[in-house]
């Protein structure tokens, strides 16, 4: 079973309260949607949804007898229609909990893990045509070598896209320790703590899944939908990931800038954001020694502006006051 990770700092930054509407994108094991059920109260809704199908059939099963809970199968990138068919409107708090879950991971036949043999897949979403072994064994040289560093940031990219074109002359690569041993075999073996396939396979998870893609579009789709005063928690687990949030978050953070002929000028998109936490949190000792895959967990939180949708700022003291006051 899946622990929730930074699940007591998500519910408290995000402030929710009785009667509360909000979105959990990542359900996942259902962790951090049961701790949004126990704030919200008896007329409040948690909006769970999942791409794993899996995932969703254990989540049907965990809330059935909370009528509270709506579990959806979906993409988070599509949040805004999933929430207009369950007749939902501007919500007051959404999570999204980032990346691949424990039951993902320890499943073998899923093809996340590196240390388990099992078929190269790393679907999160079995509907979909990808595979990893697709990738693997019919993109080219350079086009694995592009998606080593962009995705992996992997300083041995062109050595380990290059065994594995050899490899597969001889024949289909197809399980996970089969490349993971490829991998080994370019990079060198072990050099630090971080396994020498990590990479490669955080790579590989990413263009299959497109998780950078969604994620723009899911972090969009939810500041769409937060109510003014509402509130967004994001937990990414890599750089790439975090960089893309606090980026996505900055450009509706937005800033005045002076003009040459004197002035200022608004640059930021809206809806317009505040921040909630000034820096990225991360778990505290306690919680890395109880749940290990928290270690490089960060949370981001914001906060939707008051004021009407698509309008620009106005500079105003109660405006800076506001963001003072939320900022934690
Ligand atoms: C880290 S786990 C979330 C765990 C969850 N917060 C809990 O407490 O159990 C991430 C989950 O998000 C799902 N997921 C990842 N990207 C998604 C996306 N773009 N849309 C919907 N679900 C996604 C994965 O399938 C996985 O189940």
């Amino acid at each position: 079973m899946h622990a929730p990770v930074m699940c007591q700092a998500v519910v408290e930054l995000l402030a929710v309260g009785d009667g509360a509407v909000c979105i959990d994108g990542t359900a996942g094991g259902g962790g951090h949607s049961a701790a949004l059920l126990e704030r919200v109260g008896a007329r409040g809704v948690v909006l769970a949804i999942d791409q794993d199908v899996e995932a969703v059939a254990r989540l049907r099963v965990r809330f059935a007898a909370d009528g509270r809970c709506r579990v959806e199968h979906g993409n988070f990138a599509d949040m805004a229609a999933i929430a207009a068919r369950q007749g939902m409107g501007p919500v007051d708090g959404i999570v999204l909990d980032l990346g691949v879950s424990s039951d993902q991971l320890d499943t073998a036949g899923r093809g996340f893990s590196f240390m388990r043999d099992g078929p190269l897949d790393m679907r999160m979403n079995t509907d979909s045509d990808l595979t990893a072994a697709e990738i693997v064994n019919s993109w080219d040289e350079a086009a694995l070598i592009d998606l080593l560093r962009r995705f992996g940031e992997e300083p041995r990219a062109a050595r380990v896209a290059r065994t594995v074109v050899r490899a597969r002359a001889a024949g289909r690569i197809t399980g996970t320790l089969e490349l993971a041993r490829l991998v080994e075999q370019a990079t060198g073996g072990r050099r630090g703590p971080q396994h020498p396939a990590t990479r490669t396979f955080q790579a590989l998870r990413m263009a299959v899944n497109r998780e950078l893609e969604r994620l723009d579009a899911g972090l969009e789709a939810g500041i769409g939908l937060l109510k003014p005063g509402g509130r967004m928690a994001v937990i990414s687990f890599h750089s790439l990931e975090d960089r893309q949030v606090k980026h996505c978050f900055g450009r509706h953070i937005g800033r005045w800038e002076s003009l040459a002929q004197g002035g200022e000028v608004w640059r930021g998109d809206q809806p317009v954001l505040a921040r909630v936490t000034r820096k990225p949190r991360a778990p505290d000792d306690g919680e890395v020694a109880r749940n290990p895959r928290a270690r490089s967990a960060k949370l981001r939180v914001v906060e939707r502006m008051a004021g009407e949708a698509g309008a620009a700022p106005t500079r105003v003291a109660g405006m800076r006051e506001q963001r003072r006051r939320v900022t934690a």
